[in-house]
């Protein structure tokens, strides 16, 4: 059996500068997953989910006002975010970044060297790359390429998910994965991630918009997340009901997704 391992949030506040001043985004995020357990987080545009996903990872934009984020035991938010990574703690982007001049071999072989401690050796990791871009069916030209540079949409969303297989983390927030792929794609990445799954015994936090990629990778638990908090946790079935009839029940009262614009 896998290692068992535990993420708990406990009553996170996190606030982020903006140009009228400091805005609170995270009001008060409480959420367990363990190794193994897949959570979808579904919920409004601008309710905070990848505000949520920044915060954990450790972007300095996002400032933390109170709580904490134990792995283990131990409040990752304390900590600089590389020591997070190389704790297990992985963010699949919503808008992965381009970074020109890195090639995607030399950037993987970094994090990889970087998150266990000690380089790989040659040999397996040119194989395990080059086998798991195989089955993401990437080109093995993507290798040679900069980091998600000119990269379509679903490229870029199947290069986070090559990250994944190969970094082995404890726990992976996937922030729309599933944004912008083609049927195929959608198949092909959702097998990415249950692969980590399968062998790693991962634990996911899996934000999406969409049933559809939850038949792929099926959820444990559904949770609703608004206004900078979760607001309702059920089964499966809670997805299916949401895309029925919406998030206005989740809302606070008098505000609709429609109210910053009236
Ligand atoms: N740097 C920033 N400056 C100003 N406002 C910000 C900043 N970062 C986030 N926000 C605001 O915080 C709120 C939450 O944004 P966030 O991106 O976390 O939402 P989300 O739930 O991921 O939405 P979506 O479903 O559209 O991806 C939004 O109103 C957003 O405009
Ligand atoms: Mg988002």
């Amino acid at each position: 059996m896998a290692e068992q391992h535990t993420l708990e949030i406990k009553d996170l506040y996190a606030s982020v500068e903006t140009k009228e001043g400091r805005k609170q985004i995270l009001k008060g995020v409480n959420l367990t997953v363990h190794s193994g357990e897949t959570h979808a987080i579904m919920g409004p545009n601008g309710s905070g989910k990848s505000t949520l996903a920044y915060t954990l990872a450790g972007h300095p934009k996002y400032e933390v006002d109170s709580g904490e984020a134990l792995l283990d035991g131990v409040d990752i938010l304390k900590q600089t975010p590389d020591l997070r990574a190389k704790e297990g703690l992985f963010l699949a982007m919503q808008y992965p970044v381009e970074v020109p001049g890195v090639s995607m071999t030399n950037f993987l072989r970094t994090a990889k060297t970087e998150i266990d401690g000690k380089a790989p050796a040659i040999r397996t990791w040119a194989k395990e790359l080059g086998e798991a871009m195989k089955r993401l069916r990437m080109d093995p030209k993507f290798a040679s390429r900069s980091v998600n540079d000119g990269f379509s949409g679903g490229e870029k969303k199947r290069a986070e998910v090559l990250q994944l297989e190969l970094l082995k983390p404890k726990f992976a927030i996937m922030d729309e994965t599933d944004s912008g792929l083609d049927v195929d794609a959608l198949r092909i990445v959702s097998e990415g991630v249950n692969r980590a799954k399968e062998n790693t015994g991962l634990g996911i936090l899996m934000v999406t918009h969409y049933t559809r990629i939850l038949k792929y990778i099926k959820p444990d638990i559904v949770h609703v997340f608004a206004d900078g908090h979760f607001v309702k946790t059920g089964g499966p079935e809670l997805a299916d009901y949401l895309e029925e009839h919406g998030y206005d029940e989740y809302l606070p009262e008098g505000a609709d997704s429609e109210s910053a614009l009236a």
